[in-house]
């Protein structure tokens, strides 16, 4: 599992790393500059002889670390200028301290204006403007800097020329990620890019587009959602010497949210082994409750995604007019039904029938094509009432909930709810733009709220457990926003619980199989992929584990 931090998190772990273990600062510094560095002089030599460096730099260590990177490229023999935004003398200590080193050796220090001036532009930008320390919207004369520095990013000053492929040497990773034949010069981000908040991933007022980010110690949670995502580019954290215990230290502030987690391809190794001595039973029995009148398919790829990702028994409770076509769309599925006429004509014996299938099954999806008739929220609660499993709550369950807030006082701590930015505003009662500016936060506040695990679906998923773990999701790809994809999901997540794995990591493994089964399926491009070929690499992906 990869470690991310918020930004205030990041500060106190670097100020335990400077004052409880007592490593200089400026050593810190030396080595951060050293891995930007390194980076713009790959970028430096794809463009070529005559490649002007600048270094956009603000008055704080992120700044600091702008002013060594510029020192170290000039004493390579790059031309490099650094450009000044903000008040030098109120400057942080290191600042000043890089900058007079950076004097001395007869580096160009220029203000930020001069930029509009500099002949040739610049081919490779360091934005050193604002890194962790950014704590409000940006404004005045930081906002003309930024605005400039974009203009400037997006070559519409006109006198950018940014590294060509030409002078690219081939297979050697990074240099094939330059532009081919680009006007714009190529920005690194140092620690973060500025403008993007480093804990919420939200652009404060303006930020800078960068191509790659350079980060220290450990990823910023800013810089893995959207859209801080979107403006980060490639991110490389670099080891710059600080210990693990600096991951003890707490922010100054108490702040709730300030790490998170994500998985990486060893977590695979998390899907429970699948013992040879077996038969379906060991593999656990999932429960699909599911579709409506004329919405069999949600029911269909739900299933599929349960018995793709390894349940041994997948029963669909569903209304009678489905049982024919889901026999025939998944024959290995066992289908029980029910008539609306039914359950509005006999409530209670409606309510022993669902107690029957709640004692069958080891794991329940509730909601997906479930439509909005009245009788819906019955079953809904029937399913809340006598469930003692885990239950995984999707689409038309949340809706139903998010209409008949009562039912939440049937949550219990096996509760999984998978909500896209839609449903998570219907049951929240915010903006949808309100949850999308602070993912974490909505997925944290609601799912420890109710004590139950949150996966809160976007193009960079969230989940949150019970008891406020974040985990952000890292795979996956667009041609996943299609129909059926979140179908699918319940049916992973089903499964993997099916399997054995506790509430919290089904969640967020299944998410990041999810996520992988997209990249298998968009090899063969981003438009074509349909649901049911998820499920499927969904296997595939699992396939690659030791179960
Ligand atoms: N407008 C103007 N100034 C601001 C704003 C804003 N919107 N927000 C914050 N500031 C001020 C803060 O006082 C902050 O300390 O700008 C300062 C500079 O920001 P940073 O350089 O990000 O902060 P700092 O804590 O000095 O450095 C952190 O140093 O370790 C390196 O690169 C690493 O990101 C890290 C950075």
């Amino acid at each position: 599992m990869k470690t991310l931090l918020s930004g205030r998190k990041m500060k106190a772990a670097d100020a335990y790393a400077i004052e409880q273990i007592g490593i200089p600062s400026v050593v810190l510094m030396e080595r951060a500059a050293l891995a930007v560095a390194l980076r713009a002089e790959k970028a430096a030599d794809a463009f070529g002889p005559g490649c002007h460096i600048w270094a956009l730099c603000g008055a704080g260590n992120n700044g600091a670390d702008g002013v060594a990177a510029a020192r170290m490229l000039h004493l390579k023999g790059y031309r490099t200028t650094i450009f000044m935004a903000g008040r030098e003398e109120k400057g942080t200590q290191e600042l000043q301290l890089q900058l007079s080193i950076a004097r001395r050796l007869g580096i160009p220090v220029k203000t930020w204006e001069r930029m509009k001036e500099e002949p040739g532009g610049c081919q490779v930008l360091l934005d050193g403007l604002f890194g962790v320390g950014l704590s409000r919207e940006i404004e005045g004369e930081y906002k003309r800097c930024m605005e400039l520095a974009g203009e400037i990013l997006t070559g519409k000053n006109g006198i950018q020329e940014g590294p060509s492929s030409e002078s690219v040497p081939q297979g050697t990773g990074i240099y094939g990620k330059y532009p081919t034949t680009s006007s714009k010069p190529w920005c690194i981000a140092i620690d973060i890019p500025s403008g993007i908040h480093s804990g919420t991933g939200a652009v404060m007022e303006i930020a800078l587009q960068a191509d790659e980010t350079v980060t220290f110690g450990w990823e910023k949670m800013g810089t893995a959602v959207y859209p801080g995502r979107s403006f980060a580019g490639t991110v490389t954290v670099a080891d710059i010497g600080f210990p693990k215990e600096a991951l003890q230290a707490e922010p100054e502030e108490e702040e709730p949210i300030s790490i998170a987690y994500a998985c990486e391809k060893a977590d695979l190794m998390r899907v429970p082994e699948r013992k040879a001595y077996s038969n379906k039973g060991t593999f656990g029995r999932v429960l699909i409750a599911a579709g409506s009148k004329n919405m069999s398919g949600a029911a269909y790829l739900s299933a599929l995604g349960a018995y793709r990702s390894g349940a041994g028994l997948v029963k669909i409770l569903t209304v009678e007019e489905n049982r024919a076509v889901l026999q025939t769309l998944l024959p290995e599925a066992i289908i029980a039904s029910y008539t609306p006429e039914q359950l509005l004509g006999g409530r209670e014996d409606f309510k022993e029938m669902i107690e029957e299938q709640m004692k069958w099954a080891d794991v329940v999806v509730l909601g997906p094509g479930l439509g909005n008739e009245p009788y819906v929220e019955y079953l809904v609660e029937d399913i809340l009432t006598s469930a003692f499993v885990p239950v995984i709550i999707d689409a038309d369950g949340l809706n139903t909930i998010a209409s008949h807030p009562y039912l939440t006082s049937y949550y219990t701590e096996n509760i999984v709810i998978t909500p896209h930015l839609g449903e998570m505003a219907r049951l929240t009662g915010q903006k949808t733009e309100e949850i999308q500016a602070d993912l974490f936060g909505a997925a944290f506040s609601y799912a420890t709220h109710y004590g139950i695990t949150c996966v809160l679906k976007d193009a960079a998923t969230v989940t949150a457990g019970r008891e406020g773990a974040l985990y952000i999701n890292t795979s996956g790809t667009s041609a996943m926003a299609k129909a059926g994809s979140g179908d699918v999901l319940t049916g992973i997540l089903a499964g993997l619980m099916a399997l054995g794995l506790e509430e919290e990591e089904a969640a967020y493994l299944g998410v990041y199989i999810h996520g992988l089964a997209g990249e298998e399926v968009s090899k063969n491009g981003l438009h074509s992929l349909l649901a049911t070929e998820l499920a499927r690499a969904a296997g595939t992906v699992m396939a690659g584990t030791k179960g």
